[in-house]
């Protein structure tokens, strides 16, 4: 399919669209990357993966503003949560001279773009120093509109959130499209939620199934496989009558889980669920740690890890080995680590299936920031077909909630 064919069936222009030469574009980004207490980087994968969208805009010979949140500051200005750092990161991926003006509206950022030369980009301060941005409030966005003659979105992992910057200022913006990145987000998913290639098998993990309801039960009419491990697991395997001592079983999802599972057995959907798991009696890292099979758990035993025996049955389900799917799994999708992986101790498992789903011949999307972290720590980032840039909006898309910034983007004009 041509890029740029479903968001044209969404009304919604690309960047590629746009009439850019001598305007000036706001980028609306997701900058939002972790920052240590020295308030250095961990890690700019999201600013790397907007590149694109902004080496396409000043290609194209417009003045490039970019603006984005950091960080939950509550309306309130504090150095910790200022995007300096990732001006001074971008100025040093594009070589050129980033200027990051104190606030992103009133007379330094006015004055800044004024006399914004050719070669600098403009990064205007965090979004979310003004309350209105949560609010998503007109009157902050008519400031920011005000700033800019088109205005793109390339921050998907906003695009859930009915912010000022992602959903009240396009509409202020008759000249806007998506970004490179939202576009190519938008296509795959959608792809997911409409299209997808089947065997079609979703791997979840993570550690509540409160978390995830809406997105299993939108996933139940297009999956041909349910895969499931993390802590999530421990209430499925409790609603079918499984003492799993102190592991962390949702209580109240217990029901829930009961009626998701019958709800797979009614259509014949194969579910997986761990067999064996590593367990602890206390969580840390020098914890002694044995394998044991489901029923064998003690009344004090808190599993943090799926054992040997469920990575092999993981892993032959998304390699095409098992019988109760027809074929080799065509899409994979992986949301979830499948135990506490942050610890090396537990990680076995989840790497495991790093691994499976970087191997596979699927086409492989992984969303949500405890899957991609898990990704980069078994060094298989290039394998995988996909790797979303937004946790929360992968699932809220996925899940069909409304995207707030994403409807705001239609009806746009050149
Ligand atoms: C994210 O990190 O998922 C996005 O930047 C959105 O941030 P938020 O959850 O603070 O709205």
């Amino acid at each position: 399919m041509e890029p740029g064919t479903i968001l044209k069936s969404q009304g919604i222009l690309s960047v590629r669209d746009l009439h850019l030469p001598n305007k000036r574009v706001l980028l609306r980004a997701d900058f939002n990357v972790p920052l240590d207490e020295s308030l250095s980087i961990t890690d700019d994968s999201r600013i790397r993966a907007t590149l694109p969208t902004i080496e396409f805009i000043r290609k194209a010979d417009a003045r490039l503003i970019l603006c984005s949140h950091l960080g939950r500051p509550k309306g309130k200005k504090a150095p910790k949560y200022s995007l300096e750092p990732v001006g001074r990161r971008l100025a040093e991926l594009l070589q050129c001279e980033v200027l990051v003006p104190d606030d992103c509206v009133g007379d330094a950022a006015i004055h800044l773009i004024a006399n914004q030369r050719s070669n600098q980009v403009i990064l205007l301060e965090n979004l979310r120093y003004h309350a209105g941005e949560e609010e998503n409030s007109e009157e902050l966005a008519r400031k920011l509109a005000d700033l800019c003659d088109v205005f793109v979105c390339d921050a998907f992992g906003c695009v859930h959130r009915a912010h000022a910057s992602v959903s009240a200022l396009p509409r202020l913006v008759p000249a806007r499209g998506a970004g490179l990145l939202l576009e190519r987000e938008i296509e795959v998913l959608t792809r997911l939620t409409t299209a997808p290639e089947g065997p079609y098998v979703a791997l979840l993990g993570g550690a509540k199934v409160s978390d995830k309801i809406e997105v299993i039960e939108s996933l139940l009419p297009l999956v041909n496989g349910l895969v499931i491990g993390g802590a999530m697991a421990y209430t499925f395997l409790a609603a079918q009558g499984l003492d799993m001592g102190k592991s962390l079983v949702e209580r109240d999802h217990v029901g829930l889980a009961k009626h998701l599972l019958g709800r797979c057995a009614e259509k014949n959907l194969p579910v997986f669920l761990p067999v064996d798991h590593t367990v602890v009696t206390e969580i840390k890292a020098d914890a002694v740690a044995v394998t044991k099979a489901n029923g064998a758990l003690g009344a004090d035993d808190i599993a943090v890890d799926i054992g040997p025996q469920t990575i092999a049955l993981f892993t032959d389900v998304l390699g095409g080995r098992s019988s109760q799917l027809a074929g080799a799994p065509r899409t994979v999708l992986w949301n979830g680590p499948m135990g506490i992986f942050e610890m090396d101790a537990f990680a076995a498992g989840t790497m495991a299936v790093a691994r499976a789903v970087a191997q596979s011949t699927a086409t492989s999307v992984v969303g949500g920031g405890d899957s991609v972290a898990a990704v980069q720590k078994a060094g298989v980032t290039p394998m995988i077909s996909h790797i979303s840039t937004g946790g929360g909006a992968s699932l809220e898309f996925l899940s069909g909630q409304p995207m707030p910034g994403i409807a705001a983007l239609r009806g746009g004009r050149r």
